[in-house]
């Protein structure tokens, strides 16, 4: 039985959008983590070739203390995507360490929000308060309930930002800036520009975990919408875009055919060869973060950087 709630027509609306769209067919990369694809991205930051979590762990790890020390004690903590919140444990212990502070984990997976809930419950002086919302919306929540005197820490970590074009990116940035104050931060990770075969694998591994991941996907239009897709007749495509640098997933047809998507009232047809584009992951270069900062409004406080991969995790004021 299909069920339709809120969450599900915009789910539908947006596939339809995105499935019939002339030109380059588009589904929207936050679909990837329902319930399997939140476990399956968990299996892919455990990979030997997708070196960027473990790049970011290695940085809050070795620079907690220092991030902690640049940040008031007064602090609310909204977190935009926290996945499973193993990394910011590592945060929210260092700043929490001898005072009170309260976190709002954001997120639009609920398994994911539920597992960071169960991890951070053991932090005696960390309240979490769960905000099942897209990133925008639930930031202006955080915001409209913080307490006089309170300052904000904003995290944005894993390169999320880099899943944005980067007109899109720079427009996001700029939204969160108008919802801080002066004395308010961002921490920000980026991951940086890397040898292409390096970016290839980390983004279509030898096991197959991150093109079940995509294909996932295509399995949940299946699942919660009524689709018809055989799975088999489509394939993982990772590929970089020297230009945009960015690493491009995108789900290519085998063959032509036609898919049937019930509750998307749809039949779409695919040429043979013809792909789905998934996510863009953009790879930064050192200037142009600190550019994002400045044209966003935001002035770089402090930077970490991970050189056994190449990731930098920024600290940002707003001021
Ligand atoms: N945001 C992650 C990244 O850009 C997500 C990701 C990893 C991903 N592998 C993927 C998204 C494969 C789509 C397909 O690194």
């Amino acid at each position: 039985m299909i069920l339709t709630t809120a969450v599900q027509t915009r789910f539908a609306e947006e596939v339809r959008a995105g499935l019939t769209k002339p030109g380059q067919k588009e589904l929207p990369s936050k679909y990837l983590y329902d319930a399997v694809g939140s476990r399956l991205f968990d299996v892919i930051t455990e990979l030997p070739e997708y070196g960027l979590t473990r790049a970011e762990s290695r940085i809050l790890e070795r620079h907690s203390r220092e991030i902690a020390a640049r940040v008031p004690h007064n602090v609310a903590i909204a977190e935009l995507g926290s996945g499973s919140g193993t990394k910011t444990r590592r945060i929210l212990d260092a700043l929490c360490r001898d005072h009170q502070a309260r976190y709002f984990p954001i997120e639009i997976s609920a398994t994911a929000l539920a597992a960071c809930e169960r991890e951070m419950r053991d932090i005696a002086t960390v309240s979490v308060v769960g905000i099942e919302r897209e990133y925008l919306d639930g930031l202006l929540e955080v915001a409209a309930r913080r307490r006089a005197g309170e300052h904000l820490l904003v995290l944005f970590l894993g390169s999320t930002i880099g899943n944005f074009e980067p007109a899109a990116a720079l427009a996001f940035l700029r939204k969160i800036r108008t919802m801080l104050d002066p004395s308010d931060f961002l921490l920000l990770g980026t991951d940086l520009l890397k040898p292409v075969p390096v970016l290839l694998d980390a983004y279509d591994d030898p096991v197959g975990v991150t093109a079940a991941f995509n294909l996932n996907l295509l399995a949940r239009i299946n699942r919660e919408l009524g689709g018809h897709f055989v799975l088999s007749q489509f394939e993982h495509v990772a590929q970089f875009n020297e230009t945009a640098r960015s690493i491009e997933m995108h789900l290519r047809s085998r063959q032509a055919q036609t898919v049937a998507i019930a509750a998307a009232e749809i039949t779409v047809e695919f040429e043979a060869g013809e792909t789905i584009w998934t996510e863009s992951s953009h790879k930064y270069r050192l200037s142009q973060v600190s550019s994002m900062a400045a044209d966003s409004g935001f002035k770089c406080a402090a930077q970490w950087i991970d050189e056994a991969w190449g990731f930098a995790e920024n600290l940002w004021m707003a001021g």
